[in-house]
């Protein structure tokens, strides 16, 4: 399409006009963002050339997106998610320092003061699934063990559920745990699986209208706090998953990818557990904090 110099013109003049409207604003910061956001989505509508049906459809997206969030579904994290704007939010902010352990998305499933387990404890709390035995150390950047440390564990069950989405109050999947003096924690959890993101909104059908698919690769989520450390937001994830090159959060970080071993039903459980016959899985996570200060701390909604 060509497009005339007097018309490029016009909308050149339109877009300083808008810029210029956010002169007075006396919040440098807020002006930097009015100013920079202004700039991007005028170049991304004359990119496009976005008729007029288009802005219609777009405005009737962002109300449904609206419309179906409410204090259980998010769905405008979900959309951010779906766009990468969540991963690259928390790249940006958790920027890489020394050997500590990478960031991902946090996601719409934690729950504050879940259980608490103790080491060697199962926080599967009836979730159904594999056995997996999670065993690890918390050190920090220089290499000392971080005894103390806070350490949240959540995950969905094998039917790809996370306890509140079943809406019937149980806690399952999910509970915290402390480090002991070496900084070492284990325990039981389950053998996650992949599962769709809630879909039956406006990003599932702008995902079915791109040809992409709902589906995260399978994780186990993790939030490590401790003093004077960095607080850690992360996954593990299944090495072998197929989902790894196509999670739908771009969630992935290949040092995030870790062995869960599988193990036949007559190999004892490392504690002496009775698992009844049923195969198990484990996987070793070394968790390292970077130091406070070392970035800002991550911000979760
Ligand atoms: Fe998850």
């Amino acid at each position: 399409m060509t497009i005339s110099e007097e018309q490029r013109a016009r909308e050149a003049e339109l877009v300083e006009r808008v810029l210029a409207s956010f002169d007075g604003t006396s919040d440098a910061r807020l002006r930097q963002i009015m100013r920079s956001l202004v700039t991007h989505l005028h170049g991304f509508l004359r990119e496009v050339r976005l008729t007029e049906q288009e802005w219609k459809q777009g405005i009737d997206f962002l109300t449904a997106v609206g419309r179906i969030t409410d204090d259980r579904r998010q769905e405008f994290i979900l959309l951010s998610d779906t766009l990468g704007a969540s991963m690259q939010t928390i790249a940006m902010n958790n920027e890489a320092y020394a050997d500590s352990t990478e960031a991902t998305v946090f996601g719409p499933f934690f729950v504050e003061d879940s259980p608490a387990i103790p080491l060697g404890g199962d926080l599967a709390g009836g979730a159904t699934g594999q056995p997996c035995w999670v065993s690890g150390t918390v050190r920090d950047t220089a290499g000392h063990p971080v005894a103390g440390a806070r350490i949240e564990v959540w995950e969905a069950d094998e039917d790809g559920f996370y306890d509140v989405q079943y809406g019937d109050d149980r806690t399952a999947g999910r509970g915290h745990l402390v480090s002991d003096a070496d900084g070492a924690f284990r325990f039981w959890a389950v053998t996650p699986t992949p599962y769709p993101i809630p879909h039956d909104g406006p990003v599932g059908a702008m995902l079915a209208a791109t040809g992409r698919s709902p589906m995260r690769a399978s994780h186990l989520h993790f939030m490590v706090t401790a003093a004077g450390l960095r607080t850690l937001v992360t996954h593990i994830f299944v090495r072998g998953d197929d989902l790894l090159d196509a999670d739908s959060v771009f969630g992935v970080k290949d040092s995030l990818v870790m062995d869960f071993t599988e193990q036949s039903a007559d190999t004892p459980a490392p504690d002496g557990r009775d698992l009844g016959g049923r195969t198990w899985s484990r996987v070793h996570f070394d968790i390292v904090l970077a130091p406070t200060g070392s970035d800002e701390d991550v911000v979760n909604d």
